[in-house]
């Protein structure tokens, strides 16, 4: 079936701030979406500018190419995982890279897409939906200490009453919808006292594993650093507090004068020099204004840091 694809999208003003985008530059566009972000950057970089974008859902591509139709000679579309795209924008040629990450509006509010707790469909969660495991296959086929790091992992504190609860129904009868999991959660621990859905972190983390997000987070970190420019500036927006972790740490380690042994902490004597290959344009990152989020409530956990490459 296909649906309008409608996104805002977020801290759009901040990003552009961050990216500058000048006429004759190349930019790169890892999670396009619906194109929000990146028909402004082409709007920003003048006549001459080119951008090579790419998102890994088909219905994304399918908005995009409609919302970048006007620039079509100097942009270029993929489907493609942002953690492979090394392989496809040469190296050192950007002047600006974004990774807007996690879901987009119409993945959550597509029931069928089976992201959401609040409107029932399949238990599915796939970005790529072409491919891949399914948010069933996870809750059905893992093992329940398998599972039960995950959410915990993942900030669930019932973790392992969820968990066993989990374990009993899947004894008598599959789990196949978003409605059947979000129940299943909700008599578990019952809303009393929680601001948000008790099972808003158990569907984060069933999303995350479905889509491999930590894996291609690391992988597309370090791959889209290396098609910046000297100058070139990585942006990267955020959505909880797991994923801003791992991107304040690569740049942090970018910027740092020094790499560690793997696995070792950094501690003065094990410091092994080396020039520092980044330097942070945000030391805290950007948060959304009161207004942005009152317009767009699905802006409110949004974090922006960004870098610039040497
Ligand atoms: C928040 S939305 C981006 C919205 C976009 N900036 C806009 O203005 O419309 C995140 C998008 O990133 C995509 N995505 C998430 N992880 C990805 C990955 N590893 N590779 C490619 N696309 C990814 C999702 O499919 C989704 O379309």
């Amino acid at each position: 079936m296909n649906h309008v694809f409608i996104h805002t999208p977020v801290l759009l003003a901040e990003v552009l701030a961050v990216l500058r985008p000048r006429d004759g530059a190349r930019y790169f566009d890892g999670t396009c979406g619906g194109a929000g972000h990146s028909a402004a950057i082409m709007e920003a970089s003048g006549p001459t500018g080119f951008l090579s974008a790419c998102d890994q859902d088909p219905a994304a591509i399918r908005a995009a190419t409609e919302r970048l139709a006007p620039f079509a000679g100097r942009s270029e579309l993929r489907q493609m995982n942002f953690a492979e795209a090394a392989s496809w924008v040469a190296p050192g040629s950007c002047a600006g890279a974004l990774l807007d990450l996690g879901v987009s509006s119409p993945q959550l509010d597509v029931a069928e897409r089976g992201f959401s707790f609040q409107n029932d469909g399949p238990l599915d969660m796939r970005m790529a939906s072409d491919r891949g495991a399914t948010a069933a296959d996870v809750v059905n086929g893992w093992g329940e200490e398998e599972l039960g790091r995950l959410f915990w992992e993942n900030g669930e504190r019932d973790a392992r009453r969820i968990v066993r609860a989990i374990g009993r129904e899947r004894a008598m009868r599959r789990f196949e919808t978003t409605g059947q999991l979000a129940a299943c959660v909700e008599r578990t621990c019952p809303r009393a006292g929680r601001k948000a859905h008790p099972a808003t972190k158990v569907f984060q983390a069933v999303r995350i594993a479905v889509n491999g997000e930590v894996e291609a987070l690391h992988k597309g970190l370090a791959g889209v650093t290396g098609m910046l420019a000297p100058g070139g500036v990585l942006a990267v927006i955020t959505f909880h507090s797991g994923e801003d972790r791992i991107v304040k740490d690569f740049m942090r380690s970018e910027a740092r004068d020094y790499d560690l042994p793997p696995g070792e902490p950094d501690l003065p004597h094990l410091r092994i020099p080396r020039p520092p290959r980044a330097t942070l344009i945000t030391r805290r990152p950007i948060l959304p204004t009161d207004a942005e989020t009152s317009a767009n409530p699905r802006a409110r956990s949004a974090q922006l840091r960004a870098m610039a490459r040497l």
